[in-house]
């Protein structure tokens, strides 16, 4: 089982989803968490979860792609705990009318690139000093399959900006990887959470997805928060700048099995 033990853990969008579940087994694991979202009533039913399991959690309630929202976060998070050693950048959005690249409009494209880009990078330029301070840690930002590969699902706002979080987090990894700082792009395949089910609720769209998932069904996010962990411990101590993908088999299939 890989400990936490001691360690303080960030955690973005972790009111719901992806972000809940690692909440939730990080602190199982022994890590007290900063549960921060820009939702507070699912951020604090988050920490509400932890508390009932007797882990320790407390929130703050912020846009990941607020400049002052996310630097005042990681300081209160850091006065609070006293340091930082595992940051999941996590809050990602999906939202309507992020289509083709003739159809979207600029007011989406922007958003989502401020939200799942812009917000992963102020996680880490606020983050990153905080965890050197503390001796070194994890990052995990979260891309997804599709900064791998391409859909004719168009989505190009958010492709576009996954594909920018894979390639920053390259380059943190490699920048850091001498002074104790891990940092790993998750890449999930679409994973049974409010961001895709709202998208799938067309059966039509969600038989043409699942077409192309050899294990024909989405992940479970408690399948993702299982990797998150594995990055944010020291049972991944020597994983460092990967394009950790977590898919069912997609980004290896060509045809899949009837
Ligand atoms: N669900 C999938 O199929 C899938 C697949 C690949 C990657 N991902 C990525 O995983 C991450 C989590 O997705 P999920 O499916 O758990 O989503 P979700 O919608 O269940 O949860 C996202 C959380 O982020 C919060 N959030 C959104 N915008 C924010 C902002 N500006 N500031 C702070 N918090 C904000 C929301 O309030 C929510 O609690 C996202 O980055 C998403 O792009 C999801």
């Amino acid at each position: 089982m890989s400990s936490l033990e001691g360690k303080i853990a960030f955690i973005t969008g972790a009111g719901s989803g992806i972000g809940r579940q690692s909440a939730l087994l990080m602190a199982g694991a022994g890590a007290r968490i900063v549960v921060c979202d820009r939702d507070e009533e699912a951020g604090q039913a988050t920490v509400g979860m932890i508390e009932g399991k007797g882990g320790g959690a407390s929130l703050v309630v912020a846009d990941v792609s607020d400049d002052g929202q996310m630097r005042a976060a990681i300081d209160s998070a850091c006065s609070e705990y006293g340091g930082l050693h595992v940051l999941f950048n996590n809050a990602g959005i999906f939202p309507d009318g992020d289509g083709s690249p003739v159809d979207t409009p600029l007011d989406i494209w922007q958003w989502v690139i401020d939200v799942n880009l812009k917000g992963v990078f102020l996680g880490c330029k606020y983050g990153i000093p905080a965890m050197l301070e503390s001796g070194g840690g994890s990052i995990i930002n979260t891309a997804s399959f599709v900064a791998v590969m391409g859909a004719a699902t168009s989505q190009i706002a958010y492709t576009a900006s996954k594909g920018g979080v894979l390639a920053m987090t390259r380059e943190i990894a490699v920048e850091y990887a001498r002074q104790g700082i891990r940092a790993n792009a998750l890449c999930p395949g679409p994973v049974r959470t409010p961001l895709l089910e709202e998208f799938l609720s067309d059966p039509e769209v969600k038989a043409r997805r699942l077409v192309h998932i050899p294990m024909g069904r989405l992940a479970e996010p408690e399948e993702i928060a299982q990797a998150v962990l594995f990055l944010a411990s020291e049972a991944s101590a020597y994983v460092t700048g990967t394009t950790f993908l977590v898919d069912g088999g997609i980004s290896a299939s060509y045809v899949t099995p009837e």
